[in-house]
């Protein structure tokens, strides 16, 4: 079988490889590999060397948003061939330690989990794929290839957690603010709608389709700073990984608001900043800053339920360019009008 492999840190060395089947594992589902999203972690793990291939090995299958086609499947795991699945991206550590026994791996407490495509662990970006029952989520066959939109929407955890901080107190959100309109902060945005809040979305620019794909949510698009919006947000969702913005953001929010940062940068700036200033505001104003990383199964739920209620022809502008996995090198290059770029496996 063809799979993109890379050596982490060495965008030279990207390759579709043919390596060899994976071997028979009764207990796994047997997956033909369709499609691959690409987002900025591959690009982080190609170009900036973040990543790990599995031990003992220098080359790393990459790839983490996925979708495929069941071949084969146990008797009694729930799925039969022709099901179509995304896979969970992270497995938990082998100690394993209390979030991780608990099926909460994306609260690993010991830094020991592995990655599929990221962190250890072969990736879905393969011809074939085997992949334990548990781990795979069904995909609607209305969503067709729209499915391998399931894990950047399981950002939904993003939006569990800020709702859980927001039952410490009686009154309810009503305004967000999402920054970065990328396709997790259009996913956030949308969660963000369907939970009935009055929502913002800036980005630094205007161009290509994110403006209108906000727009179509019911939501506002602004470009600027963020103190040129002229809003108060009740909850902010942070998805440019941009540092410095993070403290622009403690400025404008409304008192008793929520800050969650979801993205991360490879960028290294450094700003001075009045930290007792800034300590006196989130103490005076009950201000929570958090963060929020992967996913465990039940966002992957989340995550399918809220792409099932969206007029699919808004989630299939989402995906602005198909490359076949030759091309694997040209879609971790930014496009302007880009939204999601796909890797189309087999082509
Ligand atoms: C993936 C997460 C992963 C994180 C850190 C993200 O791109 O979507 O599943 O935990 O990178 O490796």
């Amino acid at each position: 079988m063809k799979a993109i492999t890379v050596v982490p840190g060495n965008p030279d060395q990207v390759q579709v490889s043919d390596l060899p089947d994976p071997p028979p594992d009764p207990g796994t589902l047997l997956v033909q590999g369709r499609l691959l999203g690409i987002c900025g972690t591959d690009v982080d793990i190609v170009d900036n060397g973040y990543g790990w291939p599995p031990p003992g090995r220098e080359r790393l299958v990459i790839g983490h948003e996925s979708l495929g086609a069941v071949l084969e499947a146990p008797k009694g795991s729930g799925f039969t061939a022709g099901d179509l699945v995304a896979g969970i991206v992270r497995r938990p550590d082998p100690v394993p330690c209390e979030p991780c026994s608990l099926g909460e791996w994306d609260f690993c407490r010991n830094g020991q989990y592995t990655e599929r495509g990221i962190k250890e662990l072969d990736g879905y970006g393969a011809q074939l794929w085997r992949i334990e029952p548990k781990y795979a989520i069904h995909v609607d066959v209305s969503l067709g290839d729209c499915g391998v939109l399931i894990e950047p929407a399981s950002v939904a955890k993003a939006w569990e957690q800020t709702e859980r901080i927001f039952t410490r107190a009686s009154w309810r959100p009503k305004v967000a603010l999402v920054t970065g309109a990328g396709p997790i902060g259009l996913f956030a945005a949308l969660l963000g709608v369907q939970r009935g809040l009055e929502v913002h979305v800036l980005d630094r620019n205007s161009s290509g389709p994110k403006a209108q794909l906000v727009a179509d949510l019911g939501a506002s698009f602004h470009t600027g700073e963020v103190d040129d919006i002229g809003i108060t947000p009740d909850v902010v969702m942070e998805c440019t990984g941009h540092g410095p913005l993070v403290f622009e953001l403690a400025n404008v929010v409304a008192p008793d608001a929520v800050i969650c940062l979801m993205g991360i940068s490879s960028d290294t700036r450094s700003i001075t900043l009045g930290l007792d200033q800034i300590n006196k505001e989130m103490v005076l104003e009950n201000m929570v800053l958090f963060g929020s990383v992967n996913a465990g199964r039940r966002h992957y739920q989340q995550a399918a339920d809220a792409l099932a209620k969206v007029d699919r022809s808004w989630l299939e502008r989402l995906i602005t360019r198909r490359v076949p996995m030759s091309g694997f090198v040209d879609a971790l290059h930014k496009h302007e009008d880009d939204v999601k770029v796909v890797v189309e496996i087999g082509a």
